[in-house]
């Protein structure tokens, strides 16, 4: 694919938070999301600009999106892509993150995306990689390229994100989504509403540059946007909601909570989704407000775009 956007218009290293990005590399990535977003680019013959490179999946986590997202992206972009299943790999055996990312930079990969649990996990291998490394999800710190996916489907589908409405609602407490979501929302001009129990609030939401709201009611009342939350029991050490049915009941969202919202307000949630947790699944199957499956199909574009641009932007490596 001929880029008309000159690479030297990205100047990114690595994509490890929202921080990471300023508002020119934002559109810059978004508009090449948005040439992807067009199947029949993304499967031209044309478009093999990773040909020759090595792209190195880490998920030291579970995944079925974000990984096969990758993975699907650096494909269509001729890339060879490696991805580490990490119960079969050395670290298993007790080879720390480290001595793991040793490893794999003499295999002089061109691109690493890595996911692990511990928030923080990706910055320290972009220090020992010569690399751009790209943060896939890390613990409950941030999951960026999520954020960009979201970003892009609603400017796809709504045209522009200024001034919309946003609520984000549910488990924000464990929500990497959520943080690297409330930030970049927020550099688009969105007005970012967060809503759950005060149990699922992180202490400091106050100071996320966001209104907090405790009920589903005042939460969505005027909200163009909806984003679902799951219920991330995996990462909760003790009880913080009551039981799944008494959460439905006050924060999954059915056809009586969406009408709080704007008469034309859309669904989005990052997956995987626990029906009849946090949402129903007649919102969640309806075509006409869920955006659900638009965001995957999104995902793999705009991950083309986030390798294309790193990689264009990055030549002989990082330093
Ligand atoms: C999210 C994640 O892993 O943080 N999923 C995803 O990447 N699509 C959200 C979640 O696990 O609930």
């Amino acid at each position: 694919m001929s880029n008309p956007l000159a690479s030297k218009a990205l100047n990114l290293q690595h994509l490890l938070a929202i921080s990471d990005l300023n508002r020119p590399n934002i559109e810059f990535l978004l508009d090449l999301g948005e040439k992807y977003l067009d199947l029949s680019v993304q499967k031209g013959p044309a478009i093999k600009i990773l040909a020759g490179k090595t792209l190195i999946n880490l998920f030291f986590e579970n995944s079925t999106r974000t990984e096969k997202s990758f993975e699907l992206a650096g494909r269509r972009l001729g890339a060879d892509v490696i991805s580490m299943a990490i119960a079969r790999s050395s670290v298993a055996k007790g080879e720390t993150l480290l001595d793991t990312a040793a490893t794999l930079n003499a295999m002089n990969p061109d691109l690493l995306v890595i996911r692990h649990g511990a928030s923080g996990a990706p910055a320290l291998l972009a220090q020992k990689v010569s690399c751009p490394v790209i943060n896939a999800g890390d613990g409950t710190h941030e999951h960026p390229t999520q954020a960009l996916l979201d970003a892009l489907t609603l400017r796809n589908r709504l045209g522009q994100l200024d001034g919309l409405r946003v609520a984000i609602c549910g488990d924000i407490l464990h929500s990497r989504v959520a943080r690297s979501n409330v930030q970049l929302l927020n550099i688009l001009g969105c007005e970012v509403r967060l809503v759950g129990p005060t149990t699922l609030l992180p202490a400091d939401a106050d100071r996320w540059g966001v209104e907090v709201f405790h009920d589903m009611q005042s939460g969505l009342k005027g909200c163009d946007v909806i984003m679902m939350l799951r219920l991330q029991l995996e990462r909760m050490a003790g009880s913080f909601v009551p039981s799944k049915r008494e959460y439905f009941h006050f924060y999954g969202l059915d056809r009586t909570k969406l009408d709080y919202a704007k008469p034309d307000a859309l669904v989005m949630h990052p997956g995987p989704m626990n029906r009849g947790v946090e949402i129903s699944s007649d919102i969640a199957d309806d075509p006409d407000v869920s955006l659900i499956t638009r965001q995957v199909e999104t995902g793999v574009a705009m991950r083309m775009a986030i390798l294309h641009g790193l990689a264009d932007a990055n030549p002989g490596g990082v330093s």
